[in-house]
């Protein structure tokens, strides 16, 4: 029989970082050490029943994410999703646009076998890096019967790409599922679940799939823009989008989906002249409960950057 495979696939970030000093945390330089590397560093990660495949598909600080590399990564996850032999994929990536990587995956492919992000809080160099067990932990998630679904795992905990978001800034533990509550846990290598895998969700594919693939086009992805409310908000910024061509804008409202009245007419009148609007939170947890009257259309759940991620796969369409 074939031996079944797991897929390791480097994107960059912290998890690749080096520093000058094994003490320095945040003084370093993300996406220096190649997935190969990362892995020789893992004894048991080499001594896995599977067989692993490791490919560098980018080396960025995911600040710099680009939709270049999006549409690159879409395609070797494909790729390798459709390998009957592959049994899950595991990507490495920086966590500051990790939980935007998950949802365009998932959204985007819909896998019926686990994609599981991880990353790390401190470089490779650290005393005591966190990568090595988080990639052993996502590697576990990954080999684990009947995961599916775009996954992210950090600490010790599975998320989901619906929920997952980045909610701290140094803490290794730096994710949260927030009222959804996390997939599970991994522990000594073993999966304790508290809830069930992420639910299937309506793909962009195949129309998205043959937009991004086409490389002129990924250079024009619909170009959708987040503004905010906020004490004092106006119209201006809309305004100026819209003018200057903006296809989309979701909102970060306040509490339940609220806007103050200028920037609201603002978008109306953008949302009138053709430009789809979408009204997120800007709050950590809930969502924006939807009303009968409700004019500007709610992002069902999804957190600002992940309703732009939506509208632009919608829009694609
Ligand atoms: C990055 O997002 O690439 C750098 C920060 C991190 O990975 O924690």
């Amino acid at each position: 029989m074939t031996k079944k495979k797991i897929v390791i696939l480097g994107t960059g970030g912290t998890i690749a970082g080096t520093a000058d000093s094994a003490s320095d945390h945040t003084g370093y330089t993300a996406a220096q050490v190649g997935i190969e590397q990362l892995v020789a560093a893992i004894p048991s990660l080499r001594d896995s029943p599977f067989g692993l495949v490791t490919e560098q598909v980018a080396q960025v600080d995911s600040k710099d994410m680009s939709f270049a590399v999006w549409a690159k990564l879409a395609a070797r996850v494909s790729h390798f999703l459709a390998q009957a032999e592959v049994q899950g994929i595991v990507i490495t990536h920086g966590t500051d646009t990790l939980e935007e990587t998950a949802w365009f995956l998932h959204a985007l492919l819909n896998p019926d076998k686990p994609v599981v992000l991880t990353c790390a809080m401190r470089p490779a160099t650290a005393l005591v890096p966190d990568g090595p067990q988080n990639m052993l932990d996502a590697s576990a998630v990954a080999a684990f019967p009947g995961a599916r679904g775009v996954l992210a795992v950090c600490a010790g905990v599975i998320h989901g790409a619906r929920d997952v978001q980045k909610v701290h800034t140094y803490r290794l533990d730096a994710f949260s599922s927030g009222d959804a509550g996390p997939i599970g846990y991994i522990e000594e290598g073993r999966l304790r679940l508290t809830r069930n895998w992420p639910e299937a969700v309506i793909p962009r594919a195949p129309v998205a799939i043959k937009f991004i693939a086409n490389q002129e086009a990924a250079l024009a992805w619909p170009r959708v823009e987040i503004v905010m409310n906020y004490a004092g908000a106006g119209a201006a910024v809309t305004s100026a989008l819209v003018a200057d061509g903006v296809q989309g804008l979701v909102v970060a409202a306040t509490g339940n989906g609220t806007l103050h009245h200028e920037l609201e007419a603002a978008l109306q009148l953008a949302q009138a002249a053709g430009v789809r609007v979408v009204r997120a939170t800007r709050c950590f947890e809930g969502r924006v409960i939807p009303g009968a009257g409700d004019l500007l259309p709610d992002s069902q759940g999804l957190t600002p950057v992940k309703a732009r991620v939506d509208l632009m796969l919608q829009l694609m369409g």
